[in-house]
């Protein structure tokens, strides 16, 4: 048989199936490693794609999706990013925010193009990178920089083959929130070495205390060269339904619409009605959400950092937080395996997230506040153990 693609053949799998395949066998755990909310879609949203399976809209509907939600998605994106887009030309709905990304990268980049990647990062970006045949330029996002680009850094790992930035703010995995100040210095920065941006605000909800969420499309001279990848996901509680939110300038988005007819058509009919529903309707179940959540990442961050040999920055967004674990003297790899099968919790090892992950874990803090107790308490007692077993040497 003659050979399969390479470049897709030189794609990794991801390297935390393993630890999950493990916690498949195993029984009484409290798992904080889920990427989703703990809610299901609002009952207003199931029952519009019901209606519309029962009305009969369940045909192929233009590439870019029906009208109608576009033209809503205008109105509420242009409240939550101050920024307006044309639903007729620069708004698109793909299949969730990872196809949404995709499509975005696939329209930018030839192969060997650089992209500027932020680490930790979400894997899915790496493996796209990968998959246009393009050239990931890590950047590390430290600790004490509260996980947030340095601009200096970031300056300096450009050459002149970086063609796009990509940026996620809340970030999966670190839960920072890229501060105004920085935006507006990466905001100068690209437009100065006429890089692109992608700005995954797929968490943009999700937002607690004094934080403030800007998007970097807002700024002066930004829009043209920036596409906002959004998604119903996490906001509405919707990961199954896959739909996702392009807004970006037509030059970019019409070029992505011609990839959508030759590879999925359109994005599920009934799936589009329900998000339609999600955008009249209340917005009640976000607040209920992110209240929880916020409870949740205040217990977190609090106990975990009364214990020794843990610690972490308060996260101002998205529902993750990344425990430092390096005092342990364990990889996150081992510390996520012993924590599974010692304590009984699942969290996710932080070298998921590309090496700059290393020596850390990610705990997804979506569960009810009972389970977030009892799994709290779980690592609180594991980490007794193991800082005794260090002591003893
Ligand atoms: C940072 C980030 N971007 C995008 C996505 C894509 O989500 P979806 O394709 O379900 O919209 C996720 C999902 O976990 C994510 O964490």
């Amino acid at each position: 048989m003659k050979e399969l693609s390479k470049t897709i053949s030189a794609i990794q799998g991801s390297s935390i199936r393993k630890m999950f395949n493990m916690a498949q066998q195993m029984d009484d755990l409290v798992s904080f490693a889920l990427g989703e909310p703990g809610y299901t879609a609002a009952a207003h949203i199931s029952a519009a794609a019901i209606q519309a399976i029962q009305e009969g809209n369940t045909h192929y509907t233009v590439n870019a999706g029906i009208l109608p939600l576009r033209e809503a998605l205008s109105q509420k994106m242009e409240l939550k990013k101050r920024v307006n887009y044309d639903p007729e030309t620069e708004i698109m709905v793909t299949s969730g925010g990872v196809e949404a990304l995709y499509l975005s990268m696939k329209v930018m980049l030839d192969p060997g193009d650089e992209v500027l990647l932020g680490a930790p990062y979400f894997p899915n970006y790496l493996g796209q990178i990968q998959m246009c045949g393009a050239v990931p330029r890590i950047v590390p996002l430290l600790e004490e920089d509260g996980f947030q680009y340095n601009v200096r850094r970031l300056r300096e790992s450009i050459t002149e083959r970086t063609k796009l930035l990509l940026l996620n703010s809340p970030s999966n995995p670190t839960g920072s929130v890229t501060g105004e100040a920085i935006l507006k210095e990466i905001a100068q920065l690209c437009i100065e070495q006429d890089l692109y941006v992608i700005t995954d605000e797929v968490y943009q909800d999700f937002i607690y205390g004094d934080t403030k969420y800007y998007s970097i499309a807002s700024y002066p001279g930004m829009k043209e060269r920036t596409v906002i990848v959004d998604s119903f996901s996490k906001t509405y509680a919707m990961t199954g339904w896959r739909c996702g939110i392009v807004l970006g300038p037509q030059a970019l988005v019409s070029q992505m619409v011609k990839i959508q007819e030759n590879v999925v058509s359109c994005v599920n009919t009934p799936t589009q009605y329900g998000a339609l529903a999600a955008l009249e309707g209340s917005d009640e179940t976000i607040r209920a959400m992110t209240e929880q959540y916020d409870c949740n990442r205040q217990l977190v961050t609090q106990e975990i950092n009364s214990m020794p040999g843990l610690s972490c920055v308060a996260p101002q967004g998205a529902f993750y937080a990344f425990i430092n674990v390096k005092q342990t003297g364990l990889t996150s790899e081992e510390f996520a395996i012993r924590l599974l099968k010692e304590g009984r919790v699942v969290v996710v090892p932080g070298s998921g997230f590309g090496e700059a992950g290393e020596g850390y874990i990610r705990i997804s803090y979506v569960s009810s506040k009972e389970d977030t107790v009892k799994g709290l308490e779980r690592i609180r007692a594991f980490m007794k153990q193991l800082m005794e077993e260090k002591h003893r040497g």
